[in-house]
């Protein structure tokens, strides 16, 4: 296992769009090992990779929900109803923003033996599996926000009514 150094935004791998995954390598399964490692380290509920420096379409996503994912090649099936809530990212740290997201989503993807599967999504484990996959595309959630990011720190400091 390994952390690997997470790229913050104005990093020119957070605007790529990445490339498939062909073959399922030892290497590849290091990287996802280690994109869990360190989602789970920065206390992130998902990490795509380019979000390490790897151009390949791969997420992880847990919303400690019990059921830990690993998005290979995924593409959306479906999605349904809406939902809006604050947002965040481990590449744009110590911020948040509203964003307004299907409620529902089912994808396809591959598994760790590279046969397919489809997994569902609903409330949060949704809105990670959007913004892990718009990670792919080289998109971050500030593009889809209702607003301009604001510092998370300024949240802590409102006085109580
Ligand atoms: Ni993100």
């Amino acid at each position: 296992m390994a952390i690997r150094k997470i790229r913050v935004i104005g990093d020119p791998c957070l605007n790529k769009v990445c490339k498939p995954v062909v073959k399922m390598t030892q290497n590849m399964k290091d990287l996802i090992e280690d994109m869990f490692d360190t989602m789970y380290e920065a206390k992130g509920v998902g990490l795509a990779a380019p979000q390490v420096g790897i151009l390949r379409r791969i997420c992880v996503v847990d919303v400690m929900d019990g059921e830990p994912v690993v998005l290979i090649n995924p593409e959306l099936v479906e999605t349904s109803g809406e939902q809006t809530e604050d947002e965040g990212c481990l590449s744009v740290p110590g911020k948040v923003a509203e964003v307004t997201r299907p409620d529902y989503v089912l994808v396809r993807s591959l598994d760790m033996d590279m046969n397919p599967v489809t997994y569902e999504g609903q409330g949060l484990r949704a809105r990670a599996i959007l913004h892990e996959m718009d990670h792919l595309e080289g998109v971050l959630y500030g593009e889809r926000a209702n607003e301009p990011y604001r510092d998370l720190e300024d949240e802590d400091l409102e006085e109580e009514e």
